[in-house]
């Protein structure tokens, strides 16, 4: 199959690109730029020049494939409306350039974003519609067009080496203020996956995936935060302290609303319609590694809202 990738050169795109290539699939990857050019050339894919705002360019990548991944995301999130509208925009582009054949898109989504209706989240829960990134409400529209669509919902940490989302946030601010912090009690839980497990199961939905489905790739189903706190402030050397919601506002800022989420998720459904399991290691014990607390890694400058 040739694929037609977009955020071919991010943290998790990049591992869709060499699990696709492994498989055997051609991909084309969506590059904004020299450098995303050749690192997608450099991962043994085809590039296709253009940008999420480059509607023609979106357009012509996907009338070039048999199939299409969306995983590119702008996260500025200081401009967080404009970034989900481009996001929207993007999959309505997608869509239409697939309308009417059997070509899948698979849109990336997030555990994150579901009203929550059991212990955990599941692939049957719907998106809070309150929610600003409409990924899930433009697949579903492209869906009613007859596009072969289905969801990839992520949680809120995918792990790994050459991650830069919430736990390189988190990492950075315990050093930063001396500590690693919880929220309470700290048992509020967090779903994880590691990225080449996700990088899998986005393969398995593009060859096996049902039109209209949803899929999770859950390989923790939900971590108490204390926990993830824990083995920072172990591996900083720096005290592990409890702060009030009040005081967590303050502390975390931005990352204030994540850290105290207990959002729990389940992968239970997916697993048994596409036999994807978690292999790697579990946030916990990648975390335990150390690679994450070699060097201060690059992480997402604002709020995010995955
Ligand atoms: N990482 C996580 O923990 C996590 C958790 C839940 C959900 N997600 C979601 O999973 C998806 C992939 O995340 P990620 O962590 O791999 O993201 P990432 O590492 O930040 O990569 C973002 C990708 O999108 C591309 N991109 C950004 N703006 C673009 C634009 N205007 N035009 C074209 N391409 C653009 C980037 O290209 P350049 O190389 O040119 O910048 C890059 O390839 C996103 O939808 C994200 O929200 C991620």
């Amino acid at each position: 199959m040739r694929a037609f990738v977009t955020g071919a050169t991010g943290f998790i795109g990049s591992a869709i690109l060499e699990e696709l290539i492994r498989a055997g699939h051609k991909v084309l990857g969506l590059a904004r730029s020299d450098a995303a050019a050749a690192s997608i050339a450099a991962a043994g894919a085809h590039v296709h020049r253009g940008s999420l705002e480059d509607l023609e360019s979106l357009r012509s990548g996907a009338v070039a494939a048999d199939a299409v991944i969306h995983t590119a995301f702008i996260h500025d999130f200081s401009n967080y409306a404009p970034a989900a509208e481009t996001d929207r925009r993007a999959i309505e582009t997608l869509g239409a350039a697939l309308a009417g054949s059997e070509r899948p898109l698979v849109v990336t989504s997030g555990t994150l974003l579901l009203q929550r209706r059991g212990p955990l989240a599941t692939e049957e829960d719907a998106a809070i519609p309150s929610f600003p990134r409409k990924s899930e409400q433009a697949a579903a529209a492209m869906a009613s067009r007859g596009v072969r669509v289905s969801l990839l919902r992520l949680p809120p940490s995918v792990h790994g080496d050459g991650d830069h989302g919430f736990v390189p946030a988190l990492i950075k601010l315990a050093r930063e203020k001396g500590n690693s912090a919880y929220v309470g009690d700290g048992l509020n839980r967090w779903p994880a996956v590691h990225r080449l497990d996700a990088a899998h199961l986005y393969r398995l939905v593009l060859e096996k995936g049902s039109a209209g489905a949803s899929y999770h790739a859950i390989g923790d189903e939900g971590v108490p935060f204390k926990d993830i706190a824990g083995v920072i402030g172990r591996r900083l050397h720096v005290p592990v302290v409890s702060k009030s919601p009040e005081q967590a506002a303050h502390h975390f800022g931005w990352l204030a609303h994540f850290v105290g989420v207990d959002c729990p998720a389940s992968s239970k459904l997916t697993e048994e319609k596409l036999e994807w399991q978690p292999k790697q290691a579990g946030i916990i014990a990648d975390l335990e590694r150390g690679t994450y607390f070699e060097t201060e890694q690059t992480t997402h400058a604002a709020p995010s809202h995955r």
